[in-house]
């Protein structure tokens, strides 16, 4: 029963990516990179298989998006590599003991889209390490350049990057983000893309990866309507307004 539920998500998470492999490894509209460079990006694992991405908060603690972990029946069937430019080989995997889901998350909504993993042991392998959270605020301002790492699709449909990826989006305000997404924006969420453009954007297994902003965390990969559509930009998890709820749940 357990499996059937585990191999459900699976499914779900690369029934989307599912179809013809391509040659070059870009995330949409991005460009292979090294870990060195962004060493708090982690790849969430689900029975040894890359879902998500996440990003390192504290030796013990990695954040992370709450549709990614949802359907996981215990923490044990959850591991982190870290380390890393390769999702499926290489630095260290950490199996994960605690899994604390934002207790208002909505999946039909994806209001609340933030879950915290805690780890086993002290994460300590070569290009592995912290990143600051952003203060509690209200969201990164409009035209700030965001940057957005990992393996999920390199195009719409598409499958997921072997190597990590990664691809700079400007923030969108909030009343520009809501004539693409009308009715479907909560504070918990803010938008990054090229409206009216489009080309670079998160995708299909990069959810629950890190959005950078001046070495600070703002975000997290949460939705989009397909990816990299002119008139559909990445929604991500709006960290600044659940600062309080992940320092009460983990400490950081
Ligand atoms: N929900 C997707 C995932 O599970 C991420 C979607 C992000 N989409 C986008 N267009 N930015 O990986």
């Amino acid at each position: 029963m357990k499996y059937l539920v585990v191999l459900g998500l699976v499914a779900f998470v690369f029934g989307q990516e599912a179809s013809v492999p391509k040659l070059d490894g870009r995330i949409v509209g991005g460009e292979a990179t090294s870990i060195a460079t962004y060493p708090y990006q982690i790849s969430l694992q689900l029975l040894s298989t890359h879902i998500c991405g996440g990003a390192i908060i504290s030796s013990s603690w990695i954040i992370t998006a709450a549709h990614c972990v949802v359907n996981a029946p215990v923490p044990s069937y959850l591991s982190v590599r870290a380390g890393s430019s390769i999702r499926n080989s290489g630095g260290q995997v950490y199996s994960v003991v605690k899994v604390v889901s934002h207790p208002s998350y909505v999946s039909t909504s994806h209001d609340y889209d933030v879950a915290l993993l805690q780890v086993s042991s002290s994460i300590s392998t070569t290009n592995a390490n912290v990143i600051s959270l952003a203060a509690s605020g209200t969201g990164p301002a409009a035209n700030l350049t965001a940057v957005v790492t990992g393996w999920g699709a390199t195009s719409e449909g598409g499958s997921a990057a072997t190597t990590l990826q990664v691809v700079r989006v400007p923030v969108i305000s909030r009343t520009d983000c809501d004539t693409a997404y009308p009715l479907q924006l909560t504070d918990r969420m803010f938008c990054a893309g090229i409206l009216g453009v489009g080309g670079k954007d998160a995708c299909q297994g990069d959810s629950g990866g890190p959005v950078v902003i001046d070495e600070v965390l703002y975000g997290l990969v949460s939705w989009g309507d397909g990816c990299a559509r002119d008139d559909a930009p990445g929604v991500y998890t709006n960290l600044q307004v659940l600062r309080d709820w992940i320092s009460i749940n983990s400490g950081v």
